[in-house]
This record gives C-alpha cells, sequence and structure tokens, in this order.
C-alpha cells in the first residue's frame, strides 16, 4: 500500500517523537513486535483503537516510525477505513449502514428517525457528548437489512418504529428494547408489536 525507502531519513529526524508519555509509552508496547508491512499495520491500528476506542493523534509519527512512512500515510490509511478513528468516541456510538441492501428497505428513514431521537447529525456527537450516529459500509450482513449496530450487536431488520423505540431507550425515555445479538431485531420487533 505504501513505499517505504524514501522516508526513512526523514523521520528518523523527529525522534523521539513528541507527545503525552503514557500514549507513547503504550502505543510503543502495543505496536513493538509488528513489521513494516499493510497487514501489520492495520493490526497495530486496531490494537490501538481497541486500547484507547480511538486512535490518539500522539500514535500517529510513533506510528509512522514503526512503519517506516510519514504520517500522512498513516492518517490516510485511518481515514480509509470507516471503522477507524481519530476522535474519541460518544459514550454510545450507533451505527448506520449505508449500503444498498439497507438504502433500498428505508435505512434513510431509520437515519432521521435516530437523528431526531438521539439528537445528532451524522458523524457528529449530540451536544451533550452522550450519543453519536457514524456512517459505516456494509459488512456483508445484509440478511439484516436495514440494520444498525450497537457495541458490536447487530440490530436488523428494523422499522422506523423500532428505530425510535430503540433510541428512545438509549435516552432513558423507554426501557432499552437494545440487545440480542446478531439477529437482535426480534427484541426490538417484538415490542414494537405489542
Ligand atoms: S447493505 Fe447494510 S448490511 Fe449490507
Amino acid at each position: 500500500m505504501f513505499s517505504n525507502a524514501s522516508h526513512n531519513s526523514r523521520l528518523s529526524a523527529i525522534s523521539p517523537v513528541p507527545g503525552d508519555r503514557a500514549v507513547l509509552a503504550k502505543v510503543t508496547e502495543l505496536i513493538a513486535d509488528l513489521k513494516p508491512d499493510d497487514v501489520d499495520l492495520l493490526k497495530g491500528l486496531h490494537r490501538i483503537q481497541h486500547q484507547y476506542r480511538y486512535i490518539p493523534p500522539d500514535a500517529i509519527p510513533l506510528l509512522a516510525q514503526q512503519f517506516n512512512t510519514t504520517p500522512a500515510i498513516i492518517f490516510g490509511t485511518i481515514d480509509f477505513y470507516s471503522e477507524l478513528w481519530l476522535v474519541p468516541p460518544a459514550e454510545n456510538v450507533v451505527e448506520w449502514c449505508s449500503g444498498p441492501a439497507c438504502l433500498v428497505k428505508n435505512s434513510t428513514g431509520i437515519r432521521r428517525a435516530l437523528e431526531a431521537e438521539l439528537g445528532c447529525e451524522m458523524s457528529k456527537a449530540s451536544p451533550d457528548g452522550r450519543f453519536e450516529l457514524r456512517l459505516v459500509q456494509c459488512d456483508g450482513t445484509c440478511n439484516l437489512a436495514p440494520l444498525i449496530r450497537h457495541q458490536g450487536e447487530y440490530l436488523g431488520p428494523l422499522t422506523t418504529s423500532e428505530a425510535i423505540r430503540f433510541a428512545r431507550g438509549l435516552t432513558g425515555r423507554v426501557p432499552s428494547a437494545a440487545g440480542g445479538g446478531q439477529g437482535g431485531s426480534s427484541g426490538a420487533a417484538t415490542e414494537a408489536a405489542e
């Protein structure tokens, strides 16, 4: 994915990497065993995000050094993958699938309902920082379309009213209908049908 040779001399000039010492120490530990190739870069990014729930900016120069490339390439790689984040997530992140199977089954209506109920626009946190709606790509679970994900669990197929019920559960206005794992719409669907 990226070329290493032309960047090495410039990167050596910025060592040691500036930034939060605790972050630098932890990131160094997390990526110490990784080799400078694409596969290991993704592995390193996932390790860091698992640790912090996002990629702290202080980790970027360190990653560039470890993988013999530039910070710009690291930024570009993170930006390419919608699952990798450069800012801390809100307390509750709801992922909305933007894929075609979801779109043809009214995922846009679900998006509008979630934005209204959670008080946040797509890709922005609510003013109180409690909720965030994130656009994600299809991951192949189209049998659940239209779906959303919350805390790693899938909710779908969802109707708009079920999405509203779910969002109100998160905000505390009604008991949460979230959960159930893959195919977890059954809880929401059951409640909506009652
Ligand atoms: S299009 Fe949404 S899961 Fe495939």
